[in-house]
């Protein structure tokens, strides 16, 4: 290959990789953000649910959660809350009992297993003392931002073809919190738009609902993989129905204060496994939903790896003296000087070092990262 053709590859694949997402995003936004919502939903539908809030180790949060839970403007015999502990080494249970002895006029079951399998598991152990039609999950280290989130969430439920819902999320926290808000602001404007297009294959722990029926009929959440809640929904939306992200909730989750960026490799690690576990099911899915997996599988499992696959043609031609490549690696570096493309050029190194580490380790029952107000 002489000098011309690899440094030519190297800017094809650089552009390619950048190019795509930016794309994608600008077609959604472009498309679909704008469009109403081919839905009927009406805002005073009020379906039993059950809210299944996992925990393990959340002594410091589980409190505040329990009472954001009840201070939600819901019907008190419409609701039911089932916490499922796994073998916390701390105090969550007892914190648990106390609050419910403190609450007597609220339905709380408390599940505890004696053995940590991971929160797919648990979440399908709770699931079996559940009586409501809809299933929310909601995790510990999470808030619901209005009163109104369950209420505005659980109405999209009124239209028969959607059977999984999720939030927005608004991140707080300290520190990383800016990161994560940048990356926010472009991945909430992609997960209204692929919901108004037909579902998002991305939700949310903060507040993931999803039809009872139609999840017993899957068998209940995946335990072999991490990412839960994003991957029923896919199943959900590949047997047709709509999972949908829904622009009138907001949750807000705490960013870990240390262990950053072992927290974003493991997430990415989830959603990896996530993505190649539904690639032998793409050639069944729906119309309008094809398309959106289509894309999100190829910017999970293989865009990534466009990046440092340009840059080692670079770094190798500029080593041998090529003054184009040389330009180029600078280039490449100045631009970390702006904000989204430093943010975006992160999350590729954590998908990357996702789909490395998930070789070694799955991390079905992870290690817990320090946040605030903890
Ligand atoms: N019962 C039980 N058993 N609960 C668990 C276990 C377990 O083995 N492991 C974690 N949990 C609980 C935590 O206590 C918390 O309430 C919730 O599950 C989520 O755990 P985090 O440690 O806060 O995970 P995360 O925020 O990094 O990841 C979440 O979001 C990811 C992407 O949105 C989880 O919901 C992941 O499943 C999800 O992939
Ligand atoms: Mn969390």
């Amino acid at each position: 290959m002489n000098l011309n053709t690899s440094l030519i590859m190297a800017i094809v694949l650089a552009l390619l990789h950048l190019s795509f997402p930016l794309l994608y995003y600008l077609y959604l936004r472009g498309e679909w953000l704008g469009k109403p919502w081919d839905l009927r939903r009406d805002p005073s539908y009020r379906p039993k649910v059950t809210i299944v809030v996992p925990t393990y180790n959340e002594a410091g949060l589980i409190k505040r959660k329990l009472g954001n839970i009840a201070s939600q403007d819901y019907p008190r015999e419409l609701m039911e809350v089932i916490v499922v502990d796994s073998a916390s080494t701390d105090d969550t249970p007892r914190i648990v009992r106390e609050w419910m002895e403190s609450h007597r006029d609220f339905k709380v079951i408390l599940v505890v297993e004696g053995v940590r399998r991971g929160k797919a598991f648990a979440l399908n152990n709770a699931l079996r003392f559940a009586s409501g039609n809809i299933i929310v999950v909601t995790d510990a280290d999470s808030l619901w931002i209005s009163r109104d989130t369950l209420a505005n969430a659980l109405s999209w439920f009124s239209d028969s073809r959607v059977a999984a819902v999720t939030c927005l999320k608004t991140p707080t926290g300290e520190g990383f919190a800016g990161v994560e808000k940048g990356y926010r602001d472009f991945y909430n404007i992609v997960r209204i738009g692929e919901s108004k297009k037909h579902s998002t294959p991305i939700f949310h722990g903060e507040l993931a609902a999803f039809r009872k029926d139609l999840l017993m009929r899957l068998g209940g959440f995946p335990t072999d993989i991490g990412a839960d809640d994003s991957h029923t929904a896919t199943l959900i939306a590949l047997k047709g129905y709509r999972a949908i992200a829904v622009d009138n909730t907001a949750c807000v989750e705490l960013v870990p204060t240390k262990g950053y960026h072992m927290w974003r490799i493991r997430r990415a690690q989830h959603l990896v496994q996530h993505f190649t576990k539904t690639l032998k099911l793409l050639p069944k899915a729906p119309r309008e939903f094809k398309p959106i997996l289509l894309a999100e599988t190829w910017l999970h499992l293989f865009n990534p790896w466009l990046l440092p696959a340009a840059t080692t043609i670079l770094l190798y031609k500029a080593l041998t003296g090529t003054a184009t490549a040389i330009a180029l690696l600078i280039a490449g570096v100045a631009l970390l000087l702006l904000k989204p493309y430093r943010t975006w050029i992160a999350t590729q190194i954590y998908l990357i070092a996702a789909s490395i580490r998930n070789l070694r380790t799955k991390e079905i029952a992870w290690g817990k990262q320090e946040k605030a107000n903890q």
